[in-house]
């Protein structure tokens, strides 16, 4: 099963002024930035009162965020998971219909292994399980 929202996923344009923006809106500093090779994307972290957010800005042409932001425009992106087994849960869901984006799970940013479930298939939401690395 699913345990808490572990994050919620922003996608952004420019990542250093969404995050001087988010420093101001927040009133604290970001914790973390890392780039994440495999999805072609930079990413930073806030955590507020035990809620994370996540903004994710493209680093690449043809990135899935540049793609989003391209359709979309800046904004929520996702909703990601805490589960305390991927692939369990991966099984699980694709059995119960859901349409996993990749076959496997990813190393995702901030020491998560991670797989996506099609907004297509999730009322409209990109979904995001997410395992802690141990
Ligand atoms: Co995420």
């Amino acid at each position: 099963m699913l345990n808490k929202v572990e994050h919620i996923g922003i996608a952004v344009k420019d990542l250093e002024a969404a995050i001087a923006m988010y420093e101001q809106l927040l009133g604290i500093p970001c914790y973390k930035i890392e780039e994440v090779e495999s999805e072609g994307v930079r990413t930073a972290f806030f955590l507020k009162d035990g809620a994370k957010i996540e903004l994710v800005a493209s680093e690449k042409a043809g990135s899935a965020i540049a793609g989003f932001i391209e359709k979309k425009g800046e904004g929520m992106h996702h909703i990601a998971y805490d589960v305390d087994d991927i692939h369990a849960e991966m099984e699980r869901l694709q059995a119960a219909g859901f349409t996993l984006i990749s076959e496997q799970p990813k190393k995702g940013a901030d020491n998560k292994l991670v797989c996506f479930l099609h907004p297509r298939s999730s009322g409209g939401v990109l979904v995001e399980l997410c395992q802690e690395i141990q």
